[in-house]
C-alpha cells in the first residue's frame, strides 16, 4: 500500500479565505467568506483553510459558519490557522468542530531571523513548541498540519529535526512555506528531496508547498516541488495574498492537466495516463476567478493567465488566420475547459438584449425580466459612451441594478 507520501494525486489546499484575505485592502465579511467557500467546494478543492479563528470574532464566525453550512460528509475539510500557542489552538479547534472533516494548521518559524529578532528563542525551544502544540492540536483532531515559517531560509539540519519531532508529535501534513517568496524552482525541488531524504518518519506525512510570488516564481517552484515528492500545494484564487500574493491556484490546476503527461511519471502514472492529477473540476475556474475579484475588490489583469481577461483573446491577423483555420495553431487549452464560452461575444451599442442576456449568464448572473430591463438601458448608455463594454463594466451595472431595487 501506498504511504501518505507516495500518493499519486495532488490535494488542492486553498487559502484564500486565510493568506488571501491578507492581501491589503481584500477584507471580507462573513457572508462573503461563506459565498466563496461554497464556490470553492463547487470547484472541487480538497481543504479549504477558511481563516484564522483566534485573530478575531468575525473570522471565527466565519470558519465557524463554513465549518457548518460547506463543510459536509462528502464536502472538503475545512481548516484553522493556529499560531504554535494554546489558546490559538483551541479557537481553531472549536470553530472547524462543526465540519464532517477538520484540520488544525498550526505553525512556528524556524528560520535564525525570525527566531532572534520576532520569537526571540532557542533553537531549542522552537523545536519543543512545534512538537507540544502539535500533539496539543492533536488532543482535538486527527488531522493536524505543521508548517514551519520562513522554511526557505531555515537551516536545513534543524528544519529536518523540526518535521521529525513535529510528525511524531502527530503531524499528518508537514508545509514548507516559501514565506518571503525567496526560492528558485531548483532550490525548492533540492530542499523537497532534502526532506524526503532526512527526515526519517517523513513517510507518515504528506509533503504540503506554500510559497508567495515576490520574485513571480511561485507556481514553478510548487510544480518542481510536485517532481520532487511534494503531495498537497497551498494556493489562492487569482493568486492573490500577502505582499505580492501566493501561487496561484488556476495556474497550478491548468499547468497539472494540460501537462499531465510530463508530470505522471514523478507521480509513479504511466507516463500516458489522462486520469486528472488533481479533482478540480476546471469548467468552475473562470467563475470562482470572478467571485473572488468582485467580492474581495482586486481586479485581475487582463493578460493574466488562465483566467485573465485576454488570456483566450486572439488579436493579431495572423493568429487569428491560423486559429480559424486550426485552433492548436496558437491554444494549448479551450476556452470551455475553465468555462467560458468558445467564442467571445464582444458587447457594444450595437449588440441586442439576447447577447447581452447571455453573457450575464456566463457570468453567473440571473436576472429577473425587470431587472434586466433596467441593467439594459444602464447599458445601452454606457455602449454609447465607449467603444466595447468588459465583463467589469456589466458586473458593475448588475451591482448597482440590483443593490438599488
Ligand atoms: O507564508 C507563510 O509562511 C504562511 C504560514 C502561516 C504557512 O502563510
Ligand atoms: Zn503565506
Amino acid at each position: 500500500m501506498n504511504t501518505p507520501s507516495q500518493s499519486d494525486r495532488i490535494i488542492i489546499f486553498d487559502t484564500t479565505l486565510r493568506d488571501g484575505e491578507q492581501s491589503p485592502g481584500a477584507t471580507l465579511n462573513v457572508d462573503e467568506k461563506l459565498a466563496i467557500a461554497r464556490q470553492l467546494a463547487r470547484l472541487g478543492v480538497d481543504v479549504i483553510e477558511a481563516g484564522f479563528p483566534y485573530s478575531s470574532p468575525g473570522d471565527f464566525e466565519a470558519v465557524q459558519k463554513i465549518s457548518h453550512t460547506v463543510g459536509t460528509a462528502d464536502g472538503p475539510i475545512i481548516c484553522g490557522l493556529a499560531r504554535a500557542n494554546r489558546p490559538d489552538i483551541k479557537a481553531a479547534a472549536e470553530a472547524v468542530k462543526p465540519a464532517a472533516h477538520h484540520r488544525i494548521h498550526t505553525f512556528i518559524a524556524t528560520s535564525d531571523i525570525h527566531l532572534e529578532y520576532k520569537l526571540r528563542k532557542t533553537r531549542a525551544e522552537v523545536k519543543a513548541i512545534a512538537a507540544d502544540m502539535v500533539a496539543y492540536a492533536k488532543s482535538f483532531v486527527n488531522d493536524v498540519e505543521f508548517s514551519p515559517e520562513d522554511a526557505i531560509r531555515s537551516d536545513p539540519d534543524f528544519l529536518y529535526e523540526v518535521l521529525e519531532q513535529a510528525i511524531a508529535a502527530g503531524a499528518t501534513t508537514i508545509n514548507i512555506p516559501d514565506t518571503v517568496g525567496y526560492t528558485t524552482p531548483t532550490e525548492f525541488g533540492a530542499l523537497i528531496r532534502g526532506i524526503k531524504e532526512n527526515v526519517p518518519n517523513i513517510d507518515q506525512a504528506i509533503i504540503s508547498v506554500h510559497g508567495h510570488n515576490d520574485l513571480g516564481l511561485a507556481v514553478a517552484n510548487f510544480l518542481e516541488a510536485v517532481k520532487n515528492g511534494a503531495r498537497q500545494l497551498e494556493c489562492t484564487i487569482n493568486g492573490i495574498g500577502e505582499r505580492a500574493g501566493n501561487a496561484a491556484l488556476e495556474e497550478l490546476v491548468m499547468a497539472l492537466h494540460v501537462r499531465r503527461q510530463y508530470f505522471n511519471p514523478f507521480l509513479g502514472r504511466p507516463a500516458d495516463s489522462e486520469a486528472p492529477l488533481t479533482k478540480i473540476d476546471t469548467r468552475q475556474l473562470y467563475k470562482t476567478s470572478r467571485l473572488v475579484s468582485t467580492l474581495t475588490g482586486m481586479l485581475v489583469q487582463p493578460n493574466k493567465a488562465i483566467v485573465g481577461a485576454n488570456a483566450f483573446a486572439h488579436e493579431s491577423g495572423i493568429h487569428q488566420d491560423g486559429v480559424l483555420k486550426n485552433k492548436l495553431t496558437y491554444e494549448i487549452m479551450d476556452a470551455q475547459s475553465i468555462g467560458l464560452t468558445d467564442n467571445q461575444i464582444v458587447l457594444g451599442k450595437l449588440s441586442g438584449r439576447n447577447a447581452f442576456r447571455t453573457r450575464l449568464k456566463e457570468l453567473g448572473f440571473d436576472l429577473t425580466d425587470q431587472d434586466l430591463n433596467k441593467a439594459f438601458v444602464r447599458f445601452k448608455e454606457l455602449a454609447d459612451k465607449k467603444k466595447e463594454i468588459t465583463d467589469w463594466d456589466l458586473e458593475a451595472i448588475v451591482h448597482d441594478e440590483t443593490q438599488q431595487a
